[in-house]
């Protein structure tokens, strides 16, 4: 496949720091793990991958600016900005699930205007650019046409690091599971992105994200035909790490069906902004 320039340097840094991945995952027993706080471990493979994502995308692009879990964040005043996750999915990660993915995303201003994907475990490449479609190994891919709740497989993640919030997302739980065939909840948000955007998810929630875990996965989404919101429906998606995605169908029947959960009015009282 023909990359545009902006997207080799993305799969180039994605492919090479993929490689140094799976092979701390192979020896993960020998990792350093600290803890960013509880349930929130962080290993010598996060920053050394992190690492070496963001020496490919400096050297192509020295002036963009940089958000990216494991570093401190570049002043913010680039107009272009890399939005990164080393291992999305680290518990997976430490526990030998191996279920994580390395994400990528570009934004320009509040717009993402590309992203990449990258399983190396299964060699599963997710990329699209804003206009330019989506792709798994350079495969179209498409978000499913499924039209309502009923059959759907729905995927989500956990309140893992908010549990007073417990509660409330079971009862958003409760909703989508009575209305949906199934729920899958597989410990890696831009998977859970990239996945629905290939159809193999019918439509995906979560709350408290960074805006790493959606950036790449969103914009996936968003070129493979699907909708992203926040939990009103709006864009504020990224900033909130409140998120709703799925095809289009699927999106607005999920948006209806928290909004009728304790969800959104827990999220509101407790503040929105990811934690
Ligand atoms: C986590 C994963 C997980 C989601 C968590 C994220 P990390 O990212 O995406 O699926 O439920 O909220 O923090 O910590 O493994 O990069
Ligand atoms: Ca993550
Ligand atoms: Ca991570």
């Amino acid at each position: 496949m023909n990359y545009s320039p902006l997207l080799t340097v993305m799969v180039r840094a994605a492919r090479k720091a993929g490689a140094l991945a799976v092979q701390f995952f192979d020896r993960r027993h020998q990792l350093e793990v600290a803890f960013k706080g509880k349930d929130d471990p962080v290993t010598s493979a996060d920053t050394a991958v992190e690492k070496e994502i963001l020496f490919h995308l400096r050297k192509a692009y020295p002036r963009y600016g940089i958000l990216a879990e494991e570093s401190p964040p570049s002043t913010g005043k680039e107009e272009w900005q890399w939005v990164v996750d080393p291992i999305d999915g680290t518990l997976n990660f430490l526990h030998g699930n191996p279920h994580f993915a390395l994400s990528i995303g570009l934004a320009r201003g509040d717009e993402l205007q590309a992203g990449v994907v990258y399983d190396p475990v299964r060699d599963e490449l997710f990329t699209a650019e804003r206009g330019r479609g989506a792709f798994l190994n350079d495969q179209r891919i498409r978000v499913s046409d499924r039209g309502t709740l009923n059959g759907a497989l729905i995927a989500t993640g956990f309140p893992l690091r908010r549990k007073h919030l417990a509660a409330p997302y079971l009862s958003s739980f409760a909703a989508v599971f009575a209305a949906s065939a199934d729920i899958r909840r597989a410990g890696s948000a831009s998977l859970d992105l990239a996945y629905t955007a290939a159809g193999r998810f019918d439509g995906f929630w979560e709350s408290g994200l960074s805006p790493w875990d959606i950036a790449a996965g969103c914009i996936i989404v968003q070129e493979a035909g699907g909708f992203c919101s926040d939990f009103q429906g709006g864009n504020q998606f990224l900033g909130s790490g409140n998120i709703v995605a799925g095809n289009p169908n699927l999106h607005r029947h999920l948006l209806t069906t928290l909004e009728g959960s304790e969800l959104p009015q827990a999220l509101g009282q407790s503040g929105t902004g990811p934690g």
